[in-house]
């Protein structure tokens, strides 16, 4: 069977970003067909400046909303990063097997420690080895594919290259996953910038459908989505960025080709009402549920434990594979 491993950082709340271009996957196609391990990759949110009780929150917040989304624990495990050592415990041979010239390609790295030395912050080092954290996190299940949004694939390349890298100096060890993208809404973009990624967390909120936000906020943040100039309904990354991306995002909810939903339309007004109210709909059992569930925290903390122990059990065998693989010497 298929195993797929992806994860979520808790840096800020979910997003309709995160939504579309990798939870609604997991949710209605992975835990279906595969063996699927999901988790809350909470060490990644500690890359940069954190307040602690926050990530605490948002961590169990994740956990909630991705429960809220239909993630079903009958069907897959789900757990949080820092509950299982073996991630950490991987990560470490992966930086003896990466060149440090390689972290400073990935494009995350140059955009975040620009903005941050930008703004006369510091860069934390792990900012910079955070993709071999990630290369950990699936290496260390022999996961098969990743399903991620657009943002990631990078990443996803670097853990190939690492995987065949080690399997060729010590023997084959790891599995050599790719990445899954979806059709649709792999980039969602910011809706009062259009040139960039709708980011959990972005400083500016106007252009960021949160899964929480309330129904009327998430009307008028569509409602108020920057357009083109020009009036027709093209679908043109290059051109008409906004149009374009409200044409994905509708497709996203309610199927279909942007390019043929394009044709339905001759306003953007009509576009942008037909956009928040599929968004609504697609969000608004996942409020009801996440309202339910949190009610019942105690509920969350049982399926976490559960999953943490289907985590460790599965990494162990192949991280202590891995440190033998290397040359260390096994304990007594
Ligand atoms: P992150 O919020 O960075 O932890 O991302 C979790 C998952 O959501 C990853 O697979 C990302 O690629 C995906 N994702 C995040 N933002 C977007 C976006 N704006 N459009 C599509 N996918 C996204
Ligand atoms: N780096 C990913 C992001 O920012 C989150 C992540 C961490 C991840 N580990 C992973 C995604 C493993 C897929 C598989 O979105």
């Amino acid at each position: 069977m298929t195993r797929i491993f992806s994860g979520i950082k808790p840096t800020g709340h979910l997003t309709l970003g995160n939504h579309l271009g990798a939870v609604r996957q997991w949710v209605d196609v992975d835990q279906h067909k595969s063996d699927a391990l999901f988790c809350v990759v909470d060490l990644h949110a500690l890359t940069v400046d954190h307040d602690p009780a926050r990530v605490r929150r948002l961590s169990r917040q994740a956990a909630t909303l991705l429960l809220a989304a239909g993630l079903d624990p009958a069907r897959c495990t789900l757990f949080v990063q820092s509950h299982v050592d073996e991630h950490t415990r991987l990560s470490y041979l992966l930086e003896c097997t990466a060149s440090d010239g390689e972290m400073r390609r990935m494009i995350q790295y140059k955009e975040k420690s620009a903005r941050e030395r930008a703004t006369g912050g510091s860069v934390r080092l792990s900012l910079l080895t955070y993709p071999v954290l990630m290369a950990a996190d699936i290496l260390a299940y022999s996961a098969d594919e990743v399903p991620v949004g657009d943002d990631q694939a990078q990443h996803v390349e670097l853990t190939r290259d690492l995987a065949v890298r080690f399997n060729q100096r010590y023997g084959h060890t790891f599995t050599v996953p790719k990445a899954v993208l979806p059709s649709v809404a792999a980039r969602v973009m910011d809706l009062a910038d259009p040139t960039s990624k709708m980011g959990k967390s972005h400083a500016e909120t106007g252009g960021i459908v949160y899964l929480l936000d309330e129904p009327e906020v998430v009307r008028r943040k569509i409602m108020r989505a920057v357009t083109d100039s020009g009036s027709e309904v093209v679908y043109d990354r290059e051109t008409r960025p906004g149009v374009t991306n409200l044409l994905e995002i509708l497709a996203a909810c309610i199927g279909g080709s942007p390019v043929e939903l394009a044709e339905g339309y001759s306003s953007y007004g009509a576009l942008k009402r037909d956009t928040a109210e599929a968004v609504l709909e697609l969000l608004r059992p996942v409020r009801e549920r996440h309202a339910e569930l949190c009610a019942d925290p105690g509920y969350v903390d049982a399926v976490l434990r559960t999953g943490a122990e289907r985590a460790r059990t599965l990494a162990r065998p192949t991280v202590d594979a891995a440190y033998a693989a290397i040359g260390l010497m096994p304990p007594a």
